[in-house]
């Protein structure tokens, strides 16, 4: 696996790349320099086959159904939007909103002809604070964002805020507290796995606590489902999050550089005896609004 920049980090402080305001990139998206391989990134997640299933799994579960207005909060790139279109159809209708205007400009150029003929308008909103009418959408979603806001209750009060009466808010996210990985070190993996999540994230349990979020947004009839992202291959999306992690804990000073090389080397040897294993806990979360 490639290796952590050990140089940069001992010299230069954290890695070009990362805003030094807050450790958590997708909180300020545009502030990084590395925005497009962050797009990337989103988009290798949204082909990776078993995070496909798990989007596919959760929309099924709201559910999103043929001529709605959805609305994704956080869309990035357009990942589930597209999804979206797909099941939305020519009479529905979907609006992904995001932060960050560099990631939009790569939502409008992958979104721009969705096969169905959905309408799809992509525009540049705080989650906090949305630019919409009360009651404008049938559904609103954000899928791996509520992670990552500073605020979650007041995004997801916004949420409900623009969804009809009767209608459905939605919520995915990882849950970074309940992680399985083989790896030869299990201490050094548990040091580095749990003490990046907690610098990075404000609440690395953010999954499971999303029916709680909904519930105190004022949601009614919230039901939970969890899923797992599994994958015994090491998908290339996997790779990059793990040398993401090397990179932080590198960073953040909870391993040396030979430290974490030797972290990533670990994999190697556990793929190269085919007994790679990553799950993640995904928890989806959905509540109607009062009529
Ligand atoms: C991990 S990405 C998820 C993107 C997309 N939902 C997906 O699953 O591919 C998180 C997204 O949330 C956006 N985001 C973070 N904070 C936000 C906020 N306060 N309001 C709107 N979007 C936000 C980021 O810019 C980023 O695009």
């Amino acid at each position: 696996m490639s290796r952590p920049d050990s140089k940069s980090a001992a010299v230069a402080g954290p890695r070009a790349g990362v805003a030094a305001s807050h450790p958590d990139p997708w909180r300020h998206a545009d502030g990084q320099t590395n925005v497009d391989e962050m797009a990337k990134s989103l988009e290798a997640r949204g082909r990776t086959p078993a995070q496909a299933r798990l989007r596919r799994r959760f929309l099924k579960f709201v559910p999103v159904k043929p001529g709605e207005h959805v609305l994704e909060v956080g869309c990035g790139t357009g990942v589930v939007v597209r999804d979206l279109a797909a099941l939305v159809g020519r009479r529905g209708e979907v609006v992904g909103v995001d932060a960050s205007r560099r990631l939009l400009e790569r939502a409008r150029a992958l979104c721009r002809r969705p096969a169905e003929g959905t309408r799809i308008t992509l525009r540049v909103a705080d989650g906090a604070s949305l630019p919409f009418a009360a009651g404008r959408f049938d559904t609103a979603l954000a899928v791996t964002v509520i992670l990552h806001v500073a605020e979650p209750l007041r995004v997801v009060r916004e949420m409900a805020r623009v969804t009809r009466p009767g209608g459905r808010v939605g919520l995915q996210d990882q849950d970074f507290g309940v992680v399985a990985l083989t790896h030869p070190d299990r201490a050094l993996t548990e040091r580095i796995m749990r003490g990046v999540a907690e610098r990075v994230y404000e609440e690395p349990h953010s999954g499971r606590r999303l029916p709680g979020l909904l519930r105190a947004a004022g949601l009614e009839d919230v039901r939970l489902l969890t899923d797992v992202y599994q994958d015994t291959t090491l998908e290339p999306w996997t790779k990059t999050f793990l040398e993401r992690r090397a990179e932080r804990a590198l960073r953040f000073g909870i391993v040396d550089a030979p430290t974490a090389e030797r972290w990533l080397d670990g994999f190697t040897e556990v793929v190269a005896a085919d007994s790679f294993v990553l799950t993640v806990n995904y928890y989806g979360a959905v509540g109607v609004k009062p009529r």
